[in-house]
């Protein structure tokens, strides 16, 4: 262990006051130094305030002290029953007006509201659905009736079955259901981690007809980032495994187009919201599939992303860590850049678990022996010490979702979540919300509540979501001119915010 000369003056002074000053008492004066240290190391706790943000954080402060003594807490309790108090909470209006920069860890396929997608996409002309027998739909668009496919063999039009529907806004209800986890008890409706996985799992395929309408990619990226802007949020990475989209006449249309016309959108975007930085997609395949199909995927990657370097930040493996396959499992893939002589960045989800000790749990050492980027969730990194000091010394950013956490059912009240660990030592974090419609959130604001209120405790304070911010750009794919850019564009909007709400 290497001790630093600042631990080792700790030490001295304290044995000093032991054998010649003080009697049974510690000093005062010594036990208000080391309160101060400790709190120096904590996320935020290098940052200097300005006398404006003083007044901000003081205010913060003892609106967490009433929140805190507040009966429920809503940290303490299951997301889907604490979101109707989280609204009503004075700490959270702040955060929904406070610049939170970029959102880092978001999939494409849960980007925009089931509101959206069923009151929008739903509501257009040549939308079909099938009930499956698993209970879970599929939608099609198509100009004729659809031949039979999947699960499906009896397709209706939406259309039709929602001008049969004795209240169509129940049945609108029951559309957003089948998309969205959300649930009034969700302590009955998901008993364990596999049964929850399984109704996610679900709602993605639910989603993915409808999403992968070519028309309806377009609006509801567009939407996608509409929602972010709205909560101040002003860049986005997306893990998007770029799905081929169709047509309603049953053209497809591959994977460079969905990029196309990511980037197009973007644009248009930043065009009409001028104070939007930008967005980026890391291109994502899902862990159940083979060796030699990640091989091509990898591939794929490397030539996107030297067709659009500007869009493309990199390269992840998704889906359910504890029933997937392991990263060193596609070691052969996941080398290629390396041995080709490429680089390609990786944002590794890892450590998405709680299984201690089993292969999964050596996801976080083997992304960071693939040198990436970022660690999706790093759920299991507070108990690994030597990863933990490889990923501080790499400044390799944890990605901490906490709501996806306790939905996902890693815990249950967040204020023991390890991340609290990580916050109070100064490990490089950002804060995401990894999917926000099927969890009932939108943009970062419920995130950040839970980690400022939840995890935090009453130590963190405004500093520290002010690191958190800056982070998300600093920690960002981005080039370092574009950081520059980007930093200083969130600079303008927090004096704006500061000076607005103190
Ligand atoms: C859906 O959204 C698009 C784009 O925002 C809009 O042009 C269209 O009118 C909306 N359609 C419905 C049915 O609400
Ligand atoms: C990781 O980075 C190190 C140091 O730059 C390099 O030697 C190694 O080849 C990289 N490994 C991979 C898998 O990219
Ligand atoms: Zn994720």
């Amino acid at each position: 262990m290497v001790i630093s000369i600042h631990q080792a003056m700790v030490a001295c002074v304290l044995l000093l006051c032991f054998v010649t000053v003080c009697t049974g008492m510690p000093d005062p004066a010594q036990r208000d130094m080391l309160m101060r240290q400790e709190a120096s190391r904590q996320t935020g706790g290098r940052v200097i305030l300005t006398a404006a943000e003083q007044r901000l954080d003081a205010h913060l402060h003892r609106l967490k002290e009433q929140e805190m003594s507040a009966a429920p807490f809503p940290p303490a309790v299951h997301f889907f029953k604490a979101k109707p108090l989280i609204q009503q909470s004075s700490i959270f209006s702040l955060l929904r007006k406070m610049p939170k920069g970029g959102a880092l860890h978001i999939h494409s396929s849960s980007l925009v509201s089931v509101e959206w997608l069923v009151k929008n996409v739903t509501y257009r002309p040549h939308c079909y659905i099938c009930f499956t027998w698993d209970r879970s739909v599929r939608f099609l668009f198509s100009s004729r009736q659809p031949f039979p496919r999947w699960d499906c063999v009896y397709w209706q039009l939406v259309e039709t079955l929602r001008a049969k529907a004795k209240d169509p806004t129940d049945f609108d209800n029951s559309l957003m259901r089948h998309l969205t986890l959300f649930t009034e008890d969700p302590d009955k409706a998901y008993p364990s981690q596999d049964i929850v996985w399984e109704k996610f799992e679900k709602a993605f395929m639910a989603a993915a007809g409808l999403v992968t309408h070519a028309p309806v990619l377009r609006d509801y990226l567009y939407q996608g980032l509409e929602e972010l802007h709205r909560d101040n949020i002003m860049y986005l990475e997306l893990r998007s495994g770029l799905s081929r989209t169709y047509e309603l006449d049953g053209t497809i249309h591959d994977k460079v187009w969905s990029l196309k016309t990511f980037q197009e959108v973007t644009q248009q975007f930043v065009a009409d919201h001028p104070d939007f930085l930008g967005a980026r997609i890391i291109i994502s395949v899902h862990r159940a599939l083979g060796v030699s199909e990640v091989k091509t995927a990898v591939k794929e990657a490397i030539q996107m992303q030297r067709d659009f370097p500007e869009v493309v930040a990199g390269f992840d493996l998704v889906g359910r860590e504890d029933s997937g396959r392991t990263l060193w499992y596609f070691r052969e893939a996941l080398s290629l850049p390396a041995d080709l002589g490429v680089t390609l960045p990786y944002f590794f989800h890892a450590g998405e678990t709680d299984e201690e000790g089993t292969d999964v749990d050596q996801n976080i050492l083997d992304a960071l022996l693939f040198n990436t980027t970022r660690i999706g969730h790093g759920y299991a990194l507070a108990h690994h010490p030597l990863a933990k000091e490889l990923s501080r010394k790499r400044n390799v950013a944890v990605e901490l979702c906490p709501i996806s956490n306790q939905v996902l059912k890693l815990v249950s009240d967040l204020r023991n979540h390890p991340a609290a660990v990580l916050m109070s030592e100064g490990h490089p974090l950002v804060i995401s919300s990894d999917d926000p419609s099927l969890f009932g959130t939108t943009g970062l604001s419920y995130d950040f509540y839970q980690a400022f209120v939840g995890i935090g405790g009453l130590k963190a304070n405004l500093a520290t979501l002010k690191e958190l911010a800056v982070n998300s750009i600093r920690y960002s794919s981005l080039p370092p001119h574009l950081k520059e850019t980007g930093l200083v564009m969130w600079q303008n909007k927090w004096d704006i915010f500061v000076s607005d709400s103190s």
